[in-house]
């Protein structure tokens, strides 16, 4: 069994190990993807003992939700954890609306999608610039207790953003970017999830691959967020967790992914996949043991 953890300050219980799904349906997002790769995807993580799918309207602006709607009819449903997210807005160009009433409409829309009368974690997935966080929140909070969602999440909000939203201290899940080469999150967000109990999920947990190994520092035109010093940086301290990887014939993302598991700072770890080879690699993970020095040589090396 994988290890479980509870989300937040509600029945929720989920697998610390989850799977990322915007590559399962998300052709708006990606290309060259086929949708039968996604339906394994699925099927591969819930084979595996995967609890959570990670997805969201923006998915395919839909298609992951029906992907894994099809797929969950031939599985227990106690046994699968439904994260999904919304805010983009169809009418107005997609932008973010935490409008309580269409926040209202979105969770009815998803859960037809999903096919399923119940959604595990519901994320506003963007904050917009106008709605009273407060006020977006309460519709999220009728919606737990019509039980039409268990828990209460928001995603891509700032610090105060989520001090706003969570002042009657019902937020249950943060969804934010955070990986080894991503960690501002470390500073104040972090602190302030462990000190009201509010679980953590970092999105882009293998640096949208580069956190796999797979790349080298010729490969930095792929990602043009960092400069070519900060990607060389990143490829050096990666090749040093291949030395561990290799003492554990395990690989590099395998490795990671355990020092996630091993940080009590982090709640569920949501690789994406694109191929079903890659989520029976992944979750191999959990078998993995760091020793205490190898997490903190690993920490160490990541903090540039
Ligand atoms: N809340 C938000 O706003 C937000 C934003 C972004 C993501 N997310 C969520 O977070 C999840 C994770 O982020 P992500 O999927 O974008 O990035 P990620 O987890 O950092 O990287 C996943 C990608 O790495 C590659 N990969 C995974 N396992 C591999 C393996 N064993 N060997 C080689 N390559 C491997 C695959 O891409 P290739 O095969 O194409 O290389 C895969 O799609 C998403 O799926 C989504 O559910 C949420």
């Amino acid at each position: 069994m994988l290890n479980q953890i509870k989300i937040g300050k509600s029945a929720v219980e989920t697998t610390t190990l989850g799977l990322g799904t915007n590559k399962v349906g998300g052709h708006n997002l990606f290309e060259g993807l086929e949708d039968q790769d996604g339906y394994e995807v699925v099927r591969t993580a819930l084979d595996s003992n995967i609890k959570l799918l990670d997805t969201a309207y923006a998915y395919g602006y839909g298609r992951s939700e029906e992907i894994i709607g099809d797929v969950i009819k031939d599985y227990d449903r106690s046994n699968i954890t439904i994260a999904t997210k919304a805010a983009q807005d169809v009418n107005h160009d997609y932008k973010p609306n935490n409008n309580p009433e269409f926040l209202t409409q979105q969770i009815d829309h998803a859960l037809k999608r999903l096919k399923t009368d119940y959604i595990d974690i519901f994320y506003i997935h963007f904050p917009d610039e106008t709605t009273n966080k407060a006020e977006a929140i309460e519709a999220l909070v009728k919606a737990r207790d019509a039980g039409k969602i268990k828990a209460i999440g928001v995603s891509n909000f700032s610090l105060e953003q989520i001090k706003e939203a969570n002042a009657d201290d019902v937020i249950d899940v943060v969804e934010d970017h955070y990986s080894l080469v991503h960690r501002d999150a470390e500073k104040e967000l972090i602190p302030y999830l462990n000190e009201r109990n509010i679980t953590f999920v970092p999105y882009f947990p293998l640096a949208s691959g580069i956190l796999t190994g797979k790349y080298a520092k010729t490969d930095s035109g792929k990602f043009n967020q960092y400069s070519q010093a900060e990607f060389d940086q990143i490829i050096d301290a990666v090749e040093k967790v291949r030395g561990i990887a290799e003492s554990k014939d395990a690989t590099v993302a395998q490795v990671v992914l355990a020092w996630y598991l091993k940080n009590p700072n982090l709640g569920v770890v949501i690789p994406g996949a694109r191929k079903a080879e890659q989520v029976k690699s992944n979750v191999k993970a959990t078998a993995i043991e760091l020793s205490d020095q190898e997490y903190h040589q690993i920490d160490a090396w990541f903090k540039f």
